[in-house]
């Protein structure tokens, strides 16, 4: 008897998860496909509604905040039951975020943060500590130079992404403490391999053909994949005659760093639709309220640990 009641109640709650999950529609505003990190972020959203049997429409921004903000406003005049934005870059959404307010659609905000005066325009944002990550790339190059003198080269993100202003500052405050290391050139890469490997050539060139320069820190991975091709390109040895430090852990960053031609990386979870999910679901439950920031983990990779990372990297919308 006891065994039949505890089976209706099991099925009784699946079946209100689940009937809460079907009438839930989400509009995602993505930031673009600049890099194998958001492929994999978008596909993981993708499979992760999937699962919960949630219907979610993705808007691609095409690197442009104009095109995400259109996005936001279809997917408010759509009636959807929540709106997910990747905010491409960290200011000018009060106005469009003011109108879903109006609408009573929750806004949950995917891997960057913006700057509003107000912040119950949102709900939350999912991101990890951007400028932890910057530290820990930062941290592990005055290990390894011990003293040394090294002149480092940046590639940053997408000019304005929240990611890319605070990728910056950690690296700068790990550094700033050692003289012996110094930021000679710093140019952003928008995030994508092509622009990375353009700047990384005009570095070398401007660097007596690279000699000069000892790092190269990326703000992501695809840029470092970049910068490896136009080190090669320029004759000389990626891992080795200049150094690498970049972010998200895409599975060509953990190829390279087995061939020995990258060698520091902190991984990047591209599940951040998942934790928004889940808030999503238990406020439409019952109303709670998600913290305004969920932390994702940042973790530093070596080349010793590279093969395992990339054996895991399968399950991860890779
Ligand atoms: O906002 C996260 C960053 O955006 C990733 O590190 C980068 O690859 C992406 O373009």
């Amino acid at each position: 008897m006891w065994k039949r009641l505890l089976l209706v109640s099991a099925l009784s709650a699946a079946m209100s998860s689940a009937a809460l999950a079907d009438s839930l529609t989400v509009g995602f505003s993505q930031v673009g496909s600049e890099s194998g990190w958001r492929a994999a972020e978008t596909s993981v959203a993708k499979s992760e509604a999937q699962k919960r049997g949630i219907t979610l429409k993705i808007a691609d921004g095409q690197q442009k905040q104009e095109n995400q903000i259109k996005a936001v406003r279809s997917f408010i005049a759509q009636g959807v039951d929540a709106i997910f934005i990747a905010p491409i870059v960290q200011t000018g959404w009060e106005p469009v975020l003011e109108e879903a307010k109006d609408a009573k659609i929750p806004v949950f905000l995917l891997d960057r943060a913006i700057t509003v005066k107000d912040d119950s325009l949102y709900m939350t944002v999912v991101t990890a500590d951007n400028v932890l990550e910057g530290k820990l790339i930062g941290d592990w190059l005055v290990k390894e130079m011990d003293g040394k003198p090294c002149n480092v080269v940046e590639l940053q993100g997408t000019v304005g992404a929240s990611v890319a202003i605070d990728r910056k500052k950690g690296f700068a405050e790990a550094i700033a403490k050692t003289p012996n290391i110094k930021i000679i050139r710093s140019q952003s890469g928008d995030f994508t391999r092509s622009k990375g490997k353009e700047v990384m050539e005009s570095f070398i060139k401007a660097e007596n053909n690279g000699k000069n320069i000892c790092m190269v820190y990326a703000h992501n991975d695809d840029m470092a994949i970049g910068a490896i091709q136009a080190i090669k390109e320029a004759g000389l040895k990626p891992g080795k005659d200049i150094l690498t430090g970049s972010i998200d852990g895409v599975p060509d960053i953990y190829k390279a760093m087995l061939a020995g031609e990258a060698n520091a990386n902190v991984e990047l979870t591209p599940n951040m639709a998942g934790p928004a999910f889940d808030a999503l679901e238990k406020f439409k439950k019952d109303g709670t309220l998600p913290p305004k920031i969920v932390r994702t983990e940042s973790k530093l990779f070596l080349p010793d640990s590279a093969q395992a990372e990339l054996d895991k990297k399968k399950d991860m919308g890779y």
